[in-house]
C-alpha cells in the first residue's frame, strides 16, 4: 500500500514543485542524489572509481514539456561525456527518453539521443536508455533497435529490461539477436496486472531466469539489483557455468547497499553504480521511497537529528 502511495505521489506536480524548492526536501534527496551540478556528479564518480566501482551518470529529469528543455538536457549530457573523457573517468551515461522530449516531438528525441550515441562512440563510451513506465516500453525498444542499427553505433547504445513485465522474455530475445546490451532490473513503476507480475516471488523468479539468459549470451550486460538472494543466485550460476566474471557487471543505485557494493568488488565481481544528479530529483526520490518505505522514516529521523 505504501509503495502504491509513494509511486502515486511521484507524479504529483504540485508536491514536486514544492519539494524541489524546499531546503528540507533537498537535504533529504542527498541520500540518493550526488548533488545538483555536473561537478557534483563528477566528484562522486571520482570517489567511486577510486574504490574500484564504475559509474553510470544520470542527469535527473523526465517528461519535459517543451523542446528547449529537451535540447538543454542533451547539451548537459554532451558536457558530461566531455567531462568523462577529460577526467579519464570509468563512467558512461544513462538517460530517459522523456527527458529528451519524447512526449513533445519523437523525431527530435530520436535525433538528440542519436547525437549523444555518436559522441559516445567517438570517445569509446556508451549510452544507456533507461526504461520508463509501460506507455514508453515499445517506443524505447524501437528507438534503441533503430539507433543500434545505425553505422558506428553497434555496442554503443543499450537499454533496460524490467523483470516485472510479462513481455520481457520476448524483448530480451529480440535485443540479444541484435547484440544489444541490457541492464536487467525488477521495474520501478506502477503497472496494471494485465501486463505485469504482481507478486514479488514471481518478479524475482522471472528476474533470475532472464539473468541466466543474459549471462549465457556472450554479450556484456548489467545485473541491476540490491536483492542479496538474487545476487547470490547469479553468482552461483556464473561460477557453475564457468561464466567469466569480466563478462558482465552488477549494478546498484547510489546510496543503496554500499556495504554490498564494496563486498562484491572485494570478491572480484564487476560493480557499477548509477549516480543521479540535478535539480529535478523528486520523481526519482519518490520511487526510491516506494521501494523501501522505511527510508522515509529513516531520512526524517536523520534530518531531525542534524
Ligand atoms: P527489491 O526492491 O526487492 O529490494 C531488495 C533489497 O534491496 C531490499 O530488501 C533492500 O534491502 C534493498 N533496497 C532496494 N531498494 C531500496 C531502496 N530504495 N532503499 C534502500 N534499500 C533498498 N527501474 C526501472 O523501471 N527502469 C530503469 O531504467 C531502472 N534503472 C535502474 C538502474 C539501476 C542501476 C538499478 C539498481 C535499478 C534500476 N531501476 C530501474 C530500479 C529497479 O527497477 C528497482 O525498482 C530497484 O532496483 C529495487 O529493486 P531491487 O532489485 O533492488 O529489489
Amino acid at each position: 500500500m505504501l509503495r502504491a502511495m509513494f509511486i502515486g505521489l511521484s507524479t504529483s506536480k504540485s508536491l514536486r514543485a514544492f519539494a524541489e524548492k524546499s531546503p528540507m526536501g533537498r537535504a533529504m534527496s542527498q541520500r540518493f542524489v550526488a548533488g545538483e551540478t555536473v561537478a557534483s556528479g563528477v566528484r562522486v564518480t571520482k570517489e567511486l572509481n577510486a574504490r574500484g566501482i564504475a559509474v553510470t551518470i544520470d542527469n535527473l529529469g523526465e517528461n519535459v514539456t517543451n523542446l528547449d528543455e529537451a535540447k538543454q538536457s542533451a547539451c548537459l549530457y554532451h558536457q558530461m561525456i566531455d567531462e568523462i573523457v577529460k577526467g579519464g573517468l570509468n563512467c558512461n551515461v544513462s538517460l530517459k527518453l522523456t527527458h529528451m522530449g519524447m512526449d513533445v516531438d519523437e523525431m527530435l528525441a530520436r535525433e538528440l539521443v542519436s547525437g549523444l550515441v555518436d559522441h559516445a562512440a567517438r570517445v569509446d563510451s556508451f549510452v544507456r536508455v533507461d526504461m520508463e513506465g509501460s506507455p514508453y516500453t515499445q517506443k524505447t525498444l524501437d528507438l534503441v533497435h533503430d539507433l543500434h542499427g545505425r553505422p558506428g553505433h553497434q555496442g554503443r547504445v543499450g537499454t533496460v529490461i524490467q523483470a516485472y513485465l510479462f513481455r520481457s522474455e520476448k524483448d530480451v530475445a529480440e535485443l540479444l539477436a541484435k547484440g544489444i546490451r541490457i541492464r536487467l532490473c525488477k521495474g520501478a513503476y506502477k503497472e496494471p496486472p494485465e501486463i505485469a507480475f504482481k507478486d514479488k516471488a514471481d518478479v524475482d523468479k522471472n528476474y533470475v531466469k532472464l539473468a541466466q539468459t543474459l549471462l549465457k549470451s556472450g554479450i556484456y550486460h548489467g545485473i541491476a539489483t540490491h536483492d542479496e538472494r538474487i545476487i547470490e543466485a547469479v553468482k552461483a550460476f556464473a561460477i557453475r557455468d564457468k561464466i567469466d566474471r569480466d563478462s558482465f557487471e552488477f549494478q546498484m543505485l547510489y546510496g543503496i547497499r554500499r556495504d554490498l557494493q564494496e563486498k562484491l568488488v572485494k570478491d572480484g565481481w564487476r560493480m557499477r553504480v548509477y549516480v543521479p544528479f540535478g535539480t529535478e530529483w523528486y520523481p526519482y526520490f519518490m520511487r526510491r521511497l516506494a521501494e523501501r518505505p522505511a527510508n522515509a522514516l529513516f531520512l526524517a529521523k536523520n534530518l531531525l537529528r542534524k
